[in-house]
């Protein structure tokens, strides 16, 4: 079987999110399930650095305003295909801003390319390489289902929706110039409220809709959560479901993982208490293995509820406990951040910036890894904690509740549990979550028993792969 996955990110090549650990983990667990993945992605200066210039596919004279080059490579065990559109895609730093900050002003016909060149290469468009299926991910890749529903070969496609918060939204001017016929400028196509919608043509053209838990698949159909598409979604509800997320497990493993102070295990967690002390050092805070050691590491929106863990400071200070966060994103909040540490020496560290040894140290030295997302598609910050043997404390939403246990009463009585929900997400209940979390950090064997569940979970990507690969098997035999 196989597969031609389409993104506009992807791990160890380019990320500004978890979609790009998700598009470069997949492939290899894809692999044990007998699928074959190609990974197209835009030729961004990092893609085309990365691939050594790659080998020559095919030369086309004019996409969107410029030549292209398809080239192919092989890069950390993904086989590449990357479209060489200088006019396009070589520009440095973020893949959707510029150095200012804003959105590159041909970001439509940008990915308008990259859902074209898919259905392209998907078709027949290179010699000797074939498709079963397309996965494309995200708005970014939204065309990619049109294209293909309108291509002269009948190719099926999975759409996957990462977060239903971006939804590539651009004038209806854009849309004569995508070369799709008429007849697609409509309700049923990708028309979108008066724009151009890539989400929403993903969506509309898709033959299967997946999301990333089964929990927001659920969600994305009510009007609260669905964020314009929740009719959409119950209409094509046949063709949506969940499937988790997992992590690569052999590039996120405490016992070998070499950005990690003190190397430990689920059979040997005790070389743990050096990555605490050291995680103390590296941000400031007191040198104290008593004091419980919050967590937090993700982009500083308010889709990840920063604000309200700065909110309850107070109460966690109050406990006894510290704090240490890692982010970057909105200036207020990182402003806030900063400000937090600055008024609270010792207690709170704040490290503002992307830092991927810092990140795996505060899932290796920190007690509770704090995720109070206000909607979370599936989340990887908790899957690392676990991994990890931090507990995550997490909002009762998305993918969080699918991937952490509850150590509530009856929980705790049984032995199980792998963290700790609070719901409805709000300031209260995550400060009365925390005072749980003090609570059971007092309670030492049952804390180490939460803890050793933990580490002991499956978060790989191994059931879930087997759930891809039965679904694109099942909509090839649909669409056959
Ligand atoms: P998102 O909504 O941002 O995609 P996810 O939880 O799915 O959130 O994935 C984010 C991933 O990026 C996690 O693996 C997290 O550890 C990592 N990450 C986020 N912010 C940072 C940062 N500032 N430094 C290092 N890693 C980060
Ligand atoms: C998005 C979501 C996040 C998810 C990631 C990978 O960035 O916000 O919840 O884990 O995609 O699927």
């Amino acid at each position: 079987l196989r597969v031609l996955s389409v993104a506009s990110e992807c791990v160890p090549l380019i990320k500004t999110g978890g979609l790009a650990d998700v598009v470069g983990a997949l492939p290899s667990a894809l692999a044990a399930q007998g699928v074959k993945v190609t990974t197209l992605l835009p030729g961004y200066p990092q893609v085309m650095a990365a691939m050594g210039g790659g080998r020559a596919l095919r030369r086309i004279d004019d996409l969107f305003g410029g030549p292209a080059r398809l080239q192919r490579g092989e890069v950390a065990g993904l086989d590449i295909v990357a479209i060489d559109a200088p006019h396009l895609f070589a520009r440095p730093g973020n893949p959707y801003l510029t150095q200012q900050g804003g959105e590159w002003a041909d970001n439509g016909v940008r990915f308008a390319a990259l859902g074209a060149i898919a259905a392209l290469v998907a078709t027949g468009g290179v010699r000797n390489i074939g498709f079963d299926l397309v996965h494309a991910h995200d708005w970014q890749t939204g065309l990619a289902p049109a294209y293909l529903r309108y291509a002269a070969k009948r190719v099926p496609s999975v759409f996957t929706v990462h977060n239903l918060a971006f939804q590539g939204k651009f004038p209806l001017s854009l849309f004569p110039l995508l070369g799709l016929p008429a007849e697609a400028l409509s309700v049923q196509g990708v028309e979108y409220f008066g724009t151009t919608g890539f989400l929403k043509a993903g969506l509309w053209y898709a033959d299967r809709i997946t999301t990333v838990s089964p929990t927001y698949a659920a969600e994305i159909r009510t009007p609260e959560m669905g964020m314009g598409l929740d009719g959409l979604l119950r209409g094509r509800a046949g063709a949506v479901s969940g499937i988790l997320n997992g992590i690569d497990a052999a590039n996120w493993d405490p016992a070998r993982d070499p950005l990690l102070p003190a190397n430990f295990s689920a059979t040997d967690p005790a070389p743990r208490a050096a990555n605490k002390a050291a995680l103390q050092r590296r941000l400031g805070l007191d040198e104290d293995a008593e004091a419980l050691l919050f967590g937090f590491v993700g982009r500083l929106t308010w889709q990840k509820g920063v604000d309200l863990i700065l909110g309850a400071l107070g109460t966690m200070l109050g406990q006894g406990a510290q704090l240490a966060v890692l982010g970057s994103g909105d200036a207020p909040l990182e402003q806030d951040c900063r400000a937090a540490a600055w008024a609270n020496p010792g207690r709170v560290g704040a490290e503002i910036g992307y830092d991927e040894a810092l990140a795996r140290q505060i899932y290796g030295g920190a007690d509770v890894v704090l995720v109070p997302s206000r909607f979370e598609p599936c989340g990887l910050a908790q899957l690392c904690a676990l991994r990890y043997g931090a507990l995550p404390l997490v909002a009762h939403v998305g993918g969080l509740s699918d991937s952490v246990i509850d150590a509530n009463e009856m929980a705790l009585a049984e032995g199980l549990g792998t963290g700790l929900h609070f719901s409805p997400v709000g300031q209260e209940m995550l400060e009365a979550a925390i005072l749980r979390a003090a609570a059971l950090w007092r309670d030492k064997p049952s804390f180490t028993r939460l803890q050793a569940n933990a580490l002991r979970c499956d978060v790989s990507w191994t059931r879930s792969a087997g759930r891809y690969a039965a679904l694109y098997r099942d909509a090839i035999a649909q669409a056959a």
